[in-house]
């Protein structure tokens, strides 16, 4: 039976999302968007977070941390399964994983602009001694974090490479929620948030965005580097989180899944 997706939030990545799924995922069509603007007109109904999670199977999460709670609430209350791109959220409203104790529905949290969740996961099974992520970006990839405002950071009068914040995974959330994905899925798939080592660099000559992973357990230390190209249509993503939804749903489907 073909599940009906409804994708929450058609900027950058939801955009992308919805055009996979018009080109054809197996067992999965497109039913619905919600979004504050109507900017896409592909034949499917612009409706509101209630309707969107009654009339759909499986929700698509693509929208800013903040707007993130009232969809969840939206999507527990009917038991839906939601793939949830703004994985900050879950360290920012602690409530929203309060509430899903409520709910049978599945969270599935895409690796986004981050690999390697494979072999974190493996590890922690061991035992994970200590977990790092750095995060270089070019300044204005960083413009409006709530960090940035609060230092008062003239982001565009630097010239070299700079650190702007070091800390844990929940600080980095609340002062980059539109920047510290990468650490919020590393923390959840590894030691958590308070244990996890972040730290934010702005470069003014960095080509992407790059965020380098560090795990170390007795047995195994993972390193990891990424480097996205910023999303033209939103220099705080990456096209490689859009994606990485897109195969998250192709394996809801697939008889063989590689994780
Ligand atoms: N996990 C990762 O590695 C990763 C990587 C990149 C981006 N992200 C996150 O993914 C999310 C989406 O990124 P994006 O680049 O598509 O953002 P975007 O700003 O391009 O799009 C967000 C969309 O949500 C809509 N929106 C805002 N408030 C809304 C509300 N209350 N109700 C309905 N629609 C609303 C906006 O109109 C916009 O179209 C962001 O939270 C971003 O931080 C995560």
């Amino acid at each position: 039976m073909t599940q009906k997706v409804g994708i929450a939030g058609t900027g950058a990545i939801g955009k992308a999302v919805a055009k996979a799924l018009l080109e054809g995922i197996d067992g999965l069509e497109l039913g619905a968007i919600s979004d504050l603007r109507q900017n896409l007109d592909i034949g499917v109904p612009y409706v509101d977070f209630d309707v969107l999670t009654e009339s759909c199977d499986l929700i698509v999460e693509c929208l800013p941390p903040q707007a993130v709670p009232a969809l969840t609430q939206a999507t527990f209350a009917r038991n839906k399964d939601l793939t949830l791109i703004s994985s900050c959220a879950l360290l920012m409203f602690p409530n929203i994983l309060e509430n899903h104790k409520q709910s049978t529905s599945r969270i599935y949290v895409p690796s986004g602009a981050l690999t390697g969740m494979d072999g974190i996961k493996a590890l922690k099974e061991l035992g994970i001694k200590r977990s790092k992520i750095v995060s270089t970006k070019p300044p204005k990839g960083l413009l409006g974090a709530p960090h940035v405002e609060k230092m008062g950071i003239d982001l565009m009068q630097i010239r070299r490479k700079e650190r702007l914040f070091a800390g844990n995974a929940l600080e980095a959330a609340k002062g980059f929620p539109a920047n510290a994905n990468v650490a919020a899925t590393l923390s959840l798939a590894g030691i958590g948030p308070e244990q996890t080592d972040v730290e934010v660099w702005a470069d003014p000559e960095a080509f992407g965005n790059t965020h380098e992973v560090t795990v170390e357990g007795e047995f195994s230390t993972i390193r990891v580097q990424v480097t996205n190209t910023p999303d033209p249509a939103n220099p705080k993503s990456s096209m490689l989180a859009a994606q990485s939804i897109v195969a998250t749903l192709r394996d809801i489907n697939n008889s063989l899944v590689v994780l």
